[in-house]
């Protein structure tokens, strides 16, 4: 139960043990063609060019930054935690002037802000993490995008710890570049960067004066490449990571048979029994109440509790992470609640966290985390 890599699901696993078939079998193409045309559907961006590339996520956001920005152009990163910060660096290597909006670790930054930025200086691009792993803190993507088209931005929004988790609805809320990676709750295993880029992030990537900066992520090299795979047609630029994309397309299948909006549901309703068991133990969260992410739970280790909490609910049974943001790292941790979950996962999330403050000391009514969850499944 930690954040990513994500327990992934028997089918999916099944299919990443079979054998590898030549990148250009028929099979293969099928699979991969049918990859790229799920990846629209669960991004919400019917009108989206959908990008599989092998890599991690931080391959998907250089994606975004090597073909969007060119030396001189201004970026705002609306900054929520550790990966914000990694998109800023990133944009900042091919050469953009680099703006933060941030707010206390924990929070995110209000509209107001974003747009007095917006209005201070003509950004090329506004990039906003939807949920920010290091802090669980939740970001209002549709209000964000809507300011980055108001003033002629375009909004890249990382969601590597959100898409097919939070609701997301690319076109319907005007987000030109969304980006994930394979591990989190698009549910295959770690090794490939999933990009869709709309039609304004295309055309400002075409009217580029200046080549793409870096060979492997560039557009140029693989646009060709995704549009015969998904015209069923044989194409070569880098060997794709054939049973991670076999993978893939069995996970997003399964994910649109679940249906977008029951899935983005059951991801809430986890989320509040999560969130609802560690506030009965008397955990206080990172992220403040009105920006929590619905994939994740970052609570506090309680007064009196170290991070020695983590290695105690692994003795008992269930792993988490431990915190990440180099502000906080030692006084919080991370429940990953994203995928194929059920209500009996939460359940023992709150079993093992019992027993594991209760091998640390920790004072509080025993069954009150598993009660309290309990209640919001029965609700
Ligand atoms: C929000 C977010 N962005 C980017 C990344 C980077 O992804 P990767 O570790 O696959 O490179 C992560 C990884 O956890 C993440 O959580």
């Amino acid at each position: 139960m930690i954040p990513g890599p994500i327990e992934f699901d028997p089918a999916v696993l099944r299919e990443m043990g079979k054998p590898t078939t030549s990148h250009l079998d028929p099979w293969f193409m099928e699979q991969f063609g049918q990859a790229l045309e799920r990846m629209r559907e669960v991004f919400m961006s019917p009108s989206g060019q959908p990008f599989i590339v092998a890599g991690t996520g931080t391959l998907a956001m250089d994606m975004a930054g090597a073909n969007l920005i060119e030396p001189g152009d201004r970026a705002l990163v609306v900054n929520t935690g550790y990966f914000g910060d990694r998109f800023g660096a990133l944009m900042e290597r091919y050469g953009a002037q680099v703006d933060h909006v941030r707010a206390e670790v924990g929070d995110m930054p209000a509209l107001e802000q974003v747009e007095a930025a917006l209005r201070s200086h003509s950004y090329k691009l506004v990039t906003v993490t939807q949920v920010d792993t290091s802090t669980g803190v939740l970001a209002d993507v549709k209000g964000v995008a809507a300011l980055a088209r108001q003033y002629g931005a375009l909004a890249v929004v990382d969601g590597v710890c959100s898409v097919a988790g939070e609701e997301l609805r690319m076109d319907e809320w005007g987000v030109d570049l969304a980006l994930t990676a394979s591990q989190k709750a698009v549910g295959a295993p770690p090794g490939l960067a999933l990009v869709v880029a709309g039609p304004r992030a295309l055309e400002a990537w075409r009217k580029r004066k200046t080549p793409v900066c870096n060979y492997y992520a560039d557009f140029g090299n693989w646009l060709p490449i995704m549009e015969a795979y998904e015209a069923r047609k044989p194409a070569y630029f880098g060997t794709p990571a054939v049973n991670l994309v076999a993978a893939l397309n069995v996970s997003l299948g399964q994910i649109l048979a679940e249906g977008m909006e029951a899935r983005i549901a059951r991801h809430r309703k986890l989320s509040d029994a999560c969130k609802a068991g560690v506030t009965a133990l008397g955990l206080r969260q990172l992220p403040r109440e009105h920006c929590r992410a619905h994939t994740m739970t970052a609570p506090y280790y309680p007064e009196g509790v170290d991070a020695s909490l983590v290695g105690k609910i692994g003795a008992a049974g269930v792993i988490v992470a431990g915190g990440l943001h180099p502000a906080c790292r030692a006084q919080y941790f991370r429940i990953g609640h994203m995928g194929a979950h059920t209500p009996a996962d939460i359940l023992a999330v709150m079993g093992a966290l019992e027993s594991a403050l209760a091998a640390s000391g920790y004072a509080f009514e025993h069954g009150a985390g598993v009660a309290a969850a309990q209640k919001v499944f029965l609700s």
